[in-house]
C-alpha cells in the first residue's frame, strides 16, 4: 500500500476541507433570524431566575428596558414579550388592562429601545384557572367542552388592540381558538392598527415540552389540560388544515410549535404556503440541552447551534428561541 488512498476513492469529502466547507454550506442561523422571549413579572420588584430555564429570568416592569437592551447587545433585535400579571381572575381581566404588565412594559420598550417587539397574546397567564380562554361555567365537570370559543375571541380582540395601542410591533396569538386570526385582524384594522402584522401560532401542539414555560409564566392549567384546543401530536395532515385556515384569515407569519419534534410539519408548511414560516423552539427543547450540558454530557453552544440548524434546514425563516442570546454572539 502506498501512503495515501487513490484519488478516485475521494468524493464528497473534497468539499469538507477548511476553506471550502463554509462556501458550500446550505443553511445558516443568523442573529437576525432569532426572536428572544422575555418575561415581565408584575408580582416582583427584583429579577428572579427561572430555575428550569437557566440564564432566563422574570424581570419587574422597571427592568424590562434593561433586559431588552441585554438581548440587543448580543445582536438579537427582536423580542417576544410574556407577562405575569399582579392578579388573576376567570376572565383574565389584566390581559387587556391599560396599566397591565405587558402594556406598561411595551410602552417603555417601544419608547426607549429599537427592538422589534412581538407580544404573545393568550389568556393562560391571566386566568386563575390557567386555561387559554373563557370557561364554560361547569367546565370542571365537562371534559369535552372547556373553553368558550366566541367569548374568548371577544377577549382576544380587546387584548390585541390594547397591545398594539401600547406599541407592539407584531401580535402573536397563541391560544389556539378557532377564528382567532380573523378576529384579531379585524379588531386591529378597526382600531387603526392595520400596519401591525399577526404571527399566528398556527400549528401549536398539546406538547409535553412546554413544562418549563409553565413554571416561568405561572400558566399551568389548574385542572384538565389543553388537548381540546391544542393539536394532537399524532397529526401532521391536520396541521396543514389548521395553517390553511390561519393563512386564509390573514396571518402574516405562520408558526409551528414546538420546533424539533415537528420538523416534518415545518417542512410541509414551507412547501405548501407562500408565507414566512416561524418555528418556536420551546422551553423544554431548551431545558433538555441545558440540563445535559450542566451534567457535562453535551457542549452547550455546539448542541444549541445544532438544534437550530435543522429548523432552518426544514425551512423556517425565523426562530423563537431561548438560545438566542447564548448563540447570537458566536453567529
Ligand atoms: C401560552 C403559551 C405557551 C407557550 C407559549 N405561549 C404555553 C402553553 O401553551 O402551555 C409555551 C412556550 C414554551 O414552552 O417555550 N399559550
Amino acid at each position: 500500500m502506498s501512503g495515501h488512498d487513490a484519488p478516485t476513492h475521494l468524493g464528497p469529502r473534497r468539499l469538507r476541507a477548511d476553506g471550502v466547507r463554509d462556501l458550500v454550506s446550505e443553511t445558516e442561523v443568523r442573529a437576525s433570524d432569532l426572536v428572544a422571549p422575555v418575561f415581565v413579572d408584575a408580582t416582583t420588584d427584583e429579577r428572579r431566575p427561572i430555575p428550569s430555564m437557566p440564564g432566563h429570568e422574570r424581570v419587574p416592569v422597571a427592568e424590562a428596558v434593561p433586559r431588552v437592551r441585554e438581548v440587543m447587545e448580543t445582536g438579537v433585535e427582536a423580542v417576544m414579550l410574556f407577562g405575569i400579571p399582579e392578579s388573576k381572575d376567570p376572565e383574565g381581566s389584566r390581559a387587556d388592562a391599560e396599566d397591565g404588565v405587558v402594556q406598561r412594559a411595551t410602552r417603555a420598550i417601544a419608547a426607549e429601545t429599537d427592538a422589534y417587539l412581538v407580544t404573545d397574546l393568550c389568556l393562560c397567564e391571566y386566568t386563575d384557572h390557567g386555561h387559554c380562554g373563557i370557561l364554560e361555567a361547569d367546565a370542571t365537570d365537562d371534559p369535552d367542552l372547556t373553553v368558550r370559543n366566541e367569548a374568548t375571541l371577544e377577549r382576544y380582540r380587546s387584548v390585541a388592540v390594547s397591545q398594539a395601542a401600547a406599541g407592539a410591533d407584531m401580535i402573536a396569538p397563541s391560544g389556539m381558538m378557532d377564528g382567532q386570526v380573523a378576529a384579531i385582524r379585524e379588531a386591529l384594522d378597526g382600531a387603526g392598527h392595520g400596519d401591525v402584522p399577526v404571527m399566528a401560532y398556527a400549528a401549536k401542539y398539546a406538547s409535553a415540552f412546554y413544562g418549563p414555560f409553565r413554571d416561568a409564566a405561572d400558566g399551568a392549567p389548574a385542572f384538565g389540560d389543553r388537548r381540546h384546543y391544542q393539536m394532537d401530536p399524532a397529526n401532521a395532515r391536520e396541521a396543514r388544515r389548521e395553517v390553511a385556515r390561519d393563512a386564509a384569515e390573514g396571518a402574516d407569519v405562520l408558526m409551528v410549535k414546538p420546533a424539533l419534534p415537528y420538523l416534518d410539519v415545518v417542512a410541509d408548511v414551507r412547501r405548501e404556503f407562500d408565507r414566512p414560516v416561524a418555528a418556536y423552539n420551546v422551553s423544554g427543547e431548551y431545558a433538555m440541552v441545558h440540563a445535559a450540558a450542566e451534567k457535562g454530557w453535551l457542549d452547550l453552544e455546539a448542541a444549541a447551534h445544532e438544534s437550530l440548524l435543522p429548523i432552518k434546514r426544514a425551512g423556517a425563516d425565523l426562530i423563537v428561541t431561548y438560545f438566542a442570546e447564548d448563540l447570537a454572539d458566536r453567529l
